[in-house]
């Protein structure tokens, strides 16, 4: 995982431990179910297994870490969210939307499997997310609260609305308020309830899940920041997606908004807060301290 190989101290510990228990849950997940068509499951497995950076499930592992569980238990919940996220990848690289040719270094799932898979690879990932969570966490109460969690912050209100006005930004007012509402839905939300799961997971207080919420509010807005940048300042080859394209594409980001130094500025800011966030928990939330130090450095 690339996140791995720049992180440092507890973060890098924290991905060492829990990369392979991951990926092979993901991989178990993707495996074909009876009556599930050969190449869709290869479809799935393209897309999902891709080498992703797996901030999230690594986010829900994390918190439930923190909040006193063994991350075993939050791994369904980190899969149904980076189902939901790869999904959401999926779609946004359609030519309907953003039209791109290169995810996570490789061609985009559309490119390789054709568009109307790739529709259905997302629908399908959808679906899959709120089967594990269900069906794999054991506490049927839990369960229920994580399956509404993640489908709040997948739904309208915020994934697919972020997305949404991110592709018609144009006819909105290009103010730093349009801008961070996008963000906060589109890229914001998923982080943020990747948090709360593993509090859920975990059985965290609500002081623990408050704290947890604010400091995935708070990354969630560096990390888009941050993804803004590299667009306006990366190459495809490190960022592993074309770069150059959010001006192209009218698209309203930080960069083009603030400039570039407002905005590495701005990113400093959201992770010092998100940080600040994680205040009540003392030394134990090192690693999360760490990953908003990648976040805010990262080059892809
Ligand atoms: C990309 O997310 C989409 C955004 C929300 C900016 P990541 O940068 O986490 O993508 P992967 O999972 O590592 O490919
Ligand atoms: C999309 O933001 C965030 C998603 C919900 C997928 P971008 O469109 O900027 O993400 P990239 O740059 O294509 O990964
Ligand atoms: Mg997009
Ligand atoms: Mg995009
Ligand atoms: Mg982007």
């Amino acid at each position: 995982m690339v996140v791995a190989g720049q992180a440092e101290g507890r973060l890098a510990a924290f991905l060492a431990r829990w990369r392979d228990p991951l990926e092979d849950r993901l991989r178990a997940y993707a495996a074909p179910g009876a009556d599930c068509p050969a190449r869709l499951s290869e479809a799935l497995t393209y897309a999902l297994l891709a080498p992703g950076k797996r901030i999230r499930p690594m986010l829900v592992l994390m918190a439930a870490e923190l909040c006193g569980a063994d991350p075993t238990e939050a791994l369904p919940a980190a899969c149904a969210v980076e189902m939901i996220h790869t999904y959401s990848l999926v779609h946004d690289d359609l030519p309907a939307m953003d039209d791109d040719d290169l995810r996570r270094g490789r061609p985009t799932c559309h490119v390789v499997y054709g568009e109307a898979n790739g529709i259905l690879v997302g629908d399908a990932l959808q679906a899959m997310a709120f089967q594990a969570l269900s069906e794999d966490i054991p506490d049927g109460s839990v369960a229920a609260r994580c399956v509404a969690a993640l489908a709040r912050a997948a739904g309208p209100s915020a994934l697919v609305g972020g997305q949404f006005d991110d592709l018609s930004a144009e006819s909105l007012p290009a103010t730093m308020e349009t801008l961070q509402a996008i963000h906060r839905r589109k890229t914001g939300a998923l982080l943020t309830v990747s948090l709360e799961l593993g509090g859920l997971v975990a059985g965290g207080t609500a002081e623990q899940l408050d704290s947890l919420r604010r400091y995935g509010a708070a990354i969630g807005l560096c990390f888009q920041i941050t993804d803004d940048l590299l667009d306006a300042t990366g190459s495809s080859e490190d960022v592993g997606k074309r770069t150059g394209k959010d001006t192209d594409k009218h698209k309203l980001t930080f960069a083009n908004l603030i400039g570039i130094e407002a905005s590495r500025d701005a990113a400093r800011q959201w992770a010092g807060q998100a940080c600040a966030a994680l205040e009540s928990f003392g030394e134990r939330a090192g690693a999360l301290v760490e990953l908003a130090q990648f976040v805010l450095e990262r080059d892809r």
